[in-house]
């Protein structure tokens, strides 16, 4: 394995080094970078305190001087740049009372979370791995470092985080460490919800957000999202369905993410039955998506059933029927992403397509025309993907007629939006000022007549020309 440091953190690195101190490349950019994978950021371990930290660099910020952290900027980019430390006791699973510097390296990596997060680098001593990273890493292995209670009582977030290291990088979590979650899983409870809410973000959109699963066994999702515990235990008594509802919902979250990485396996690979058709008809939707979106599409898988074990109604055949969960559901889904501090445009985003992720359109233009104008075209694309994805976790003996039916409904919409056809208000040849300037009065009349303007060019599109559409507005009026 060659490491090669990126100028700017050599750089960094000498400069401490030629001032007499030690300084490496420390944490998740040594795991990623033996990997393969491209870090997302350059952290840096060193024995300098921070004030010398800064006197060596000419542009620093002071990020967490008080547990020791300077960033230093080179250029446009900066490098947390931390000295060696042993954490205090912990307060409250979340922080240290104090850090206490120290001069050497082995305890500072000692107290960090898994034995792939505690390997450094730098040019002059290589790799410096003294827990066994390398091996676990050669073994899919998420280990804590040391004994895993000690670790998870000093942050209870690394329970969360071994899961979401296990989805991102398809690894194991080793069987102490998964004992020692179960044990102590309910300290999450501690944690606050913006931290909770990232790992469980980078999870579901990882290449193995099946690892969800682990999390559930563990107890930890009971304690952040106990509503998705109640559907891992709903079985659906329904012949379209083969899983529970919550097995469902985990596979079709993992579908979505193989819908935008279809280069790749998946959840080990247990989608390859996608049809590769499909996976063709879907990267038309999913082309302008950037990652933040793909997050509110596997929100939306996680949620979308959510409300199902609320609504359950067996027949007197045996059979179970779920009427109203779309709604109901849209209600929960919000309720739980703004406990976990999502954004309001997620919150919005998620909620619109649980509403609607059940909306069957039939495939002729004009009822397609009307589905956008009810559910809004700016979230069409992410609407279609949300219901290949449903299918595609269903009972693969009766998905074949469905795919079939939303494979028209996409052409359609598809033409609907080549020909430029009127679909809200926006996209009438009048607007509210021109029905003023022919007499209609200010207010909510003006409303009501747009809207009934736009009932009627949904009907027939070919309707939507200025004279045309005035001249309804006036014979409305003279209605009146
Ligand atoms: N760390 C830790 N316990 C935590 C958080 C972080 O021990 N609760 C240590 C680990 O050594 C980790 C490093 O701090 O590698 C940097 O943390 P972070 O940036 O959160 O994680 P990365 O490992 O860099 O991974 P990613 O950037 O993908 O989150």
């Amino acid at each position: 394995m060659e490491m090669i440091l990126p100028e700017d953190v050599s750089y960094i690195i000498n400069k401490l080094e030629d001032a007499g101190y030690e300084a490496y490349a420390v944490g998740g950019c040594v795991r990623d970078t033996i990997l393969g994978r491209k870090p997302l950021d350059w952290d840096i371990t060193t024995s300098a305190q921070p004030s010398f930290i800064k006197s060596c660099f000419k542009k620093t910020i002071d990020t967490g001087i008080q547990h020791g952290t300077v960033t230093v900027m080179i250029k446009d980019t900066g490098y947390e740049v931390t000295t060696y430390r042993i954490d205090g006791e912990y307060e409250d699973s979340r922080h240290p009372k104090s850090v206490e510097f120290t001069s050497s390296l082995r305890l500072d990596l000692e107290r960090r979370d898994f034995t792939v997060n505690a390997m450094a680098f730098n040019n002059k001593t290589g790799l410096v791995d003294e827990f066994g990273g390398i091996q676990d890493l050669k073994d899919g292995i998420i280990r804590c470092v040391g004994d895993a209670k000690s670790r998870f009582g000093e942050d209870a977030l690394r329970m969360l985080r071994a899961v979401r290291f296990s989805g991102q990088l398809g690894f194991d979590i080793e069987k102490k460490t998964l004992q020692a979650i179960s044990e102590m899983a309910g300290n999450l409870k501690a944690v606050s919800a913006e931290r909770i809410m990232t790992e469980l973000g980078k999870l579901l959109v990882s290449d193995n957000p099946g690892k969800i699963r682990e999390a559930h066994k563990t107890g930890l999702t009971k304690v952040f999202i106990p509503e998705f515990d109640k559907v891992m235990e709903a079985g659906q008594h329904n012949p379209h369905h083969i899983y529970t509802v919550g097995e469902h919902c985990i596979r079709s979250a993992g579908i979505m993410v193989q819908f935008f990485n279809s280069d790749r396996p998946i959840d080990g690979g247990i989608y390859n039955y996608i049809p590769t058709s499909v996976l063709k008809k879907v990267a038309d939707f999913t082309s302008d998506i950037d990652r933040k979106h793909q997050l509110m599409l596997c929100l939306s898988m996680l949620l979308h059933d959510i409300a199902k074990p609320e609504v359950m109604v067996i027949d007197e055949n045996g059979t179970g029927h779920f009427h109203g969960h779309p709604q109901v559901g849209e209600k929960m889904a919000s309720a739980i992403l703004k406990r976990l501090s999502f954004d309001n445009e997620t919150v919005s985003t998620v909620k619109r397509l649980v509403k609607h992720h059940d909306y069957r359109i039939v495939p002729e233009p004009r009822a397609v025309r009307r589905a956008v104008a009810k559910i809004g075209s700016d979230i069409m694309h992410m609407l279609f993907l949300v219901q290949y994805a449903d299918i595609l976790a269903q009972n693969p003996n009766t998905f074949a007629q469905k795919l079939g039916t939303l494979d028209s409904v996409t052409e359609v919409y598809k033409e609907v939006i080549a020909n430029k056809a009127p679909l809200c208000i926006k996209d009438l040849a009048v607007n509210g000022t021109d029905l003023i300037a022919s007499g209609v009065q200010k207010g909510p009349e003006i409303g009501r007549i747009l809207d009934k303007l736009l009932d009627i060019v949904l009907d027939e599109p070919e309707k939507n020309e200025k004279a045309l559409l005035l001249n309804y507005a006036y014979k409305e009026i003279s209605r009146r």
